[in-house]
């Protein structure tokens, strides 16, 4: 089917990009998914939502939709069969972000010894995979995230002998381990870009250089993730280059076939060196729409970064991927994840289908906020999104369709301080947090301290933060803002909030180090139980809490694992309640008032004489302390 103004939304919404597309706009006003599929907005002309949207939305935001249906797959398929086993659907994954870990040289860096000399520990917790956030030699930029060297491993962290060493000591120990693949994009400093900028044409075509037509003016309006606009000057050739995040971080021209072998052999490098899998950054935006035109001022305003419409799901995205599993994944088994900022429920299982052979699981991130925030929003969290969310995405994701579960990475504040940041609820929250990814069906990621309960960092001052994303924006903010302001307004997001050093025991440094930590070290104002040590062997801690549940998961893997998920709907604010498989019943309390039990659970339970499995509370029949979590075997 081709699309225009003259396609019915009907139509539209039966394309899997139109649906996330519409699905997304209802979820931000609110709005349940039968306002589309009501006969009369269902046979609206695509083209009549200018009048209805009273000229909001205009010819060429819904052109940008038109172009991105007409280009790409255009149905999902049927939920059909089971989901096959796989080790990785039966894993819990731990992600390190390797510089905040554990250092064992004293500089302040985390380091590869480090994470080593902890997988006694990590295995203690039952996790069976871990995610490292980039290794790479990198001038550090963002952290690793701009590569300078895909086969060396960044001086501070050690060599290629370490890494050996973690991953056969994390095998003998049946951990496995799964790079950051950063392929968007690589550092200015890689070899690559530097020959491209002496002039070889070879490498030239590796990026997306662009002579100037008006001095000064870039050659689009696309913006960077990190503030300011997405292309660089370079004087020395006279020419604009590509960059969605910093200026250091070069965006790599996939529709150059080398550009793609390169990649492969690099995935084939490490895999060589045992690696079992990779988390692929920002994966959906490696297709640009070759012309790379101008974005569309309305999306622009709307999500706030213009050009977005041109990549975020671009016309060779499925092909490349595919592309990719088959030189290096499928032929040696290797995972992968996709981290794919904007893609919905539609255009995930597309990537995820296991028919299609392109990725396993993906990111998707619109659980993260609720709906009509953002990041940088100072709001409080309401748990209820989730039940609505994962209501719908449990059933999209059921079947063979398999999805990964996560609230923390290495790029959020910590979700505890998002709900509520009130120290009186750290603990139940953290376990409620903790309960819901080991019960719903799906691969969980915990990102590190996560299992202690951490909360957001109390930074004092902007000269505290290390974070480019954070920094830029300060800069940026600086031009209408006072200093405070602007600082309070960074902090709120800050992705700094998670990447402070894992907090090991009481000792000087926290145990992260004998030296000063890179960034501020979290102890000096924290409470003393968020250590490992403190929680250790503490039946009430958070650390124990989560212990247990990965233990649950995995010992019932018919239910826990497997097992189908189905709502329980009592209709009651604050009130979720699931079940998995033939006999798990999952119940929380999602607010921080207490809350009376349905009467008809009580007694169904009290009829099938119910088992507490677990619970994060006093256990108090009738009610659920606030947050508390609750599993019983029915
Ligand atoms: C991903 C990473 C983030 C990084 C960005 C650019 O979103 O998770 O940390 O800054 O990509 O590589």
């Amino acid at each position: 089917m081709t699309f225009s103004l003259d396609s019915s939304i009907g139509q539209i919404y039966s394309h899997p990009a139109g649906r996330d597309v519409i699905d997304k706009i209802l979820l931000q006003v609110g709005a349940p998914r039968a306002a589309v599929t009501n006969v009369i907005v269902r046979n609206l002309r695509l083209g009549a939502l200018k009048y209805v949207s009273l000229g909001k939305l205009d010819n060429a935001f819904l052109q940008a939709l038109i172009e991105v249906l007409n280009t790409r797959p255009d149905s999902v398929s049927e939920v059909v069969g089971e989901a096959a086993p796989a080790w990785w659907k039966e894993a819990v994954f731990y992600q390190i972000y390797p510089r905040s870990f554990q250092d064992s040289d004293g500089d302040g860096i985390g380091d590869l010894a480090g994470i080593t000399s902890r997988l006694d520990y990590l295995v203690g917790l039952g996790v069976n995979a871990l995610w490292l956030s980039p290794i790479y030699d990198s001038p550090n930029d963002d952290n690793g995230y701009d590569i300078r060297d895909y086969r060396a491993i960044m001086a501070e962290f050690g060599t290629l002998d370490d890494f050996e060493n973690l991953v056969q000591q994390a095998h003998a120990r049946g951990l496995r381990i799964v790079m950051d693949l950063v392929v968007n994009h690589t550092s200015d400093e890689h070899e690559w870009f530097q020959r491209a900028l002496q002039g070889d044409p070879r490498y030239r075509d590796y990026y997306f250089f662009r002579p100037v037509t008006t001095p000064g003016r870039p050659p689009n309006n696309w913006v960077s993730f990190f503030s300011g606009p997405a292309w660089r000057y370079f004087p020395q050739i006279d020419q604009w280059a590509l960059h969605l995040f910093s200026p250091k971080q070069m965006d790599l021209n996939w529709e150059n076939p080398q550009v793609r072998q390169e990649v492969a052999d690099i995935a084939k490098f490490w895999i060589d060196r045992g690696v079992d899998g990779f988390r692929l950054d920002v994966i959906n935006y490696i297709s640009k729409r070759p012309e790379l035109p101008d974005g569309n001022p309305l999306i622009g305003q709307v999500i706030g970064f213009s050009g977005i419409e041109h990549y975020f799901y671009g016309p060779h995205l499925h092909e490349y991927l595919a592309q990719l599993n088959r030189t290096a994944f499928a032929p040696t088994g290797t995972f992968s994840v996709g981290e794919t900022p904007g893609i919905g429920h539609q255009v995930g299982k597309l990537l995820t289908d296991p028919q299609r052979h392109e990725l396993d699981l993906i990111f998707s991130f619109d659980h993260l906020e609720t709906p009509g925030h953002v990041r940088m929003d100072d709001y409080r969290y309401d748990l209820n999104y989730l039940k609505h969310y994962f209501g719908e995405a449990q059933g999209e994701f059921s079947g063979q369709y398999w999805m990964s579960l996560f609230f923390e990475n290495h790029d959020n504040p910590r979700m505890i301080s998002k709900v509520n940041a009130d120290p009186r609820y750290r603990k139940a929250l953290g376990k409620l947090l903790g309960g819901i990814l080991m019960t719903l069906r799906g691969t969980p990621f915990i990102y590190q301290g996560q299992e202690l309960g951490l909360v957001n960092h109390d930074f004092g001052a902007i000269e505290e933060l290390r974070d480019v994303e954070s920094l830029n924006l300060y800069a940026e903010l600086l031009k209408t803002d006072t200093a405070e302001e602007a600082f309070g307004k960074v902090l709120v997001g800050s992705r700094d909030h998670a990447r402070t050093p894992m907090p090991w025991d009481g000792s000087a440094h926290a145990g992260f180090s004998t030296g000063t930590a890179w960034i501020k070290a979290p102890l000096s104002d924290a409470p003393a139980d968020i250590t490992v040590e403190s929680q250790m062997g503490d039946q009430d801690s958070v650390l124990e809490f989560y212990r247990r549940l990965i233990a649950l998961r995995r010992d019932s893997p018919d239910d826990l694992i497997y097992g189908p998920v189905e709502f329980l709907d009592a209709g009651v604010l604050d009130y979720w309640a699931y079940r998995r498989g033939k006999s798990v019943l999952v119940q929380m309390n999602l607010g921080e008032q207490q809350l009376p039990v349905d009467p008809e659970w009580q007694s169904a339970q009290i009829a099938s004489r119910g088992r507490e499995l677990l619970s994060s509370g006093a256990d108090t029949a009738g009610v659920l302390a606030p947050y508390e979590f609750r599993i019983t075997r029915i």
